[in-house]
């Protein structure tokens, strides 16, 4: 959701009831939609299981200092966890002009405002101020881009640097954390590019020991994120929003 937006269902990754498994294998690029090869994050396959309910340590488990929640570590040396560096290329194709171009993902937080805001236009989003938008930034838990970097045949180096895709997380960074502003550039939707932000982003909070992540998802984008995992209103809980009367 864009954070000014209206309303939303709000959705949980689904880690209730009781004991699921959330996969986070990185399996975004189709060979049949995405045009780049895999570089890594396609070797980081684990599956994270989680322990006990959501709204059962919001209820109970935090007001009693029951840290129910447990993110079991790996059982065997081959599911060891790699842990997700801050940047990394996750894609790259070659263009028929011999142009490499990269897409690189990081959670280190390098976003040019005035970059994020024409991405922003990109979708239709309504202008928001950008003192606003840098403070919303900066005080992010995780703010996790995806670049398309432009080599041109035979040039070694820093190449055409370029946002394509951002979303960020809030977070206590004890328990919980909501996923917001997730956009990818229209020119690269429909490639895998959303789902993999999300994947590495929800990855990168779990490597945190955040395990409780929402967000609240504008009707048109639910299957987009009942497919990640998320499930809207788990035992019919309602996200409630309160809202200036004047
Ligand atoms: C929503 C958005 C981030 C998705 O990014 P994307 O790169 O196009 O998505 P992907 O290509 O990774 O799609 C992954 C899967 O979700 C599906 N999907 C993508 N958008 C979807 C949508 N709006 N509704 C349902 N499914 C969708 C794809 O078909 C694909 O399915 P598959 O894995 O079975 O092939 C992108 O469309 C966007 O930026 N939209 C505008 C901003 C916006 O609405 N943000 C969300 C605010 S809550």
């Amino acid at each position: 959701m864009f954070a000014h937006d209206v309303v939303v269902l709000p959705a949980v990754l689904k880690l209730y009831p009781s004991t699921v498994s959330l996969d986070c294998r990185f399996q975004a690029f189709s060979p049949l939609n995405f045009p780049f090869g895999l570089r890594r994050g396609s070797r980081n396959q684990k599956s994270y299981r989680l322990k006990a309910g959501f709204w059962e340590s919001i209820r109970s488990g935090i007001l009693k200092n029951n840290t129910a929640q447990v993110i079991e570590p790996p059982s065997t040396d081959e599911e060891e966890e790699e842990l997700l560096p801050e940047e990394f290329v996750l894609a790259e194709r070659t263009k028929p002009d011999g142009t490499v171009e990269q897409i690189m993902f990081s959670s280190g937080g390098d976003v040019d405002v005035y970059d994020l805001q024409a991405l922003c236009d990109k979708v239709g989003w309504p202008r928001r101020p950008l003192s606003k938008l840098a403070a919303a930034l900066r005080n992010s838990y995780i703010v996790a881009t995806l670049h398309s970097i432009s080599i041109p045949a035979g040039q070694e180096g820093n190449g055409q640097k370029k946002l394509i895709g951002m979303a960020r997380a809030t977070s206590d960074h004890a328990f919980n954390a909501t996923i917001w502003d997730v956009v990818v550039d229209p020119s690269y939707q429909g490639q895998g590019l959303g789902k993999a932000l999300i994947e590495k982003l929800i990855r990168a909070l779990l490597q945190r020991d955040i395990g409780n992540i929402s967000l609240f998802a504008d009707s048109q984008v639910v299957e987009f994120y009942r497919n990640l995992g998320f499930e809207p209103d788990p035992e019919g809980i309602k996200g409630m929003f309160w809202y200036p009367k004047h």
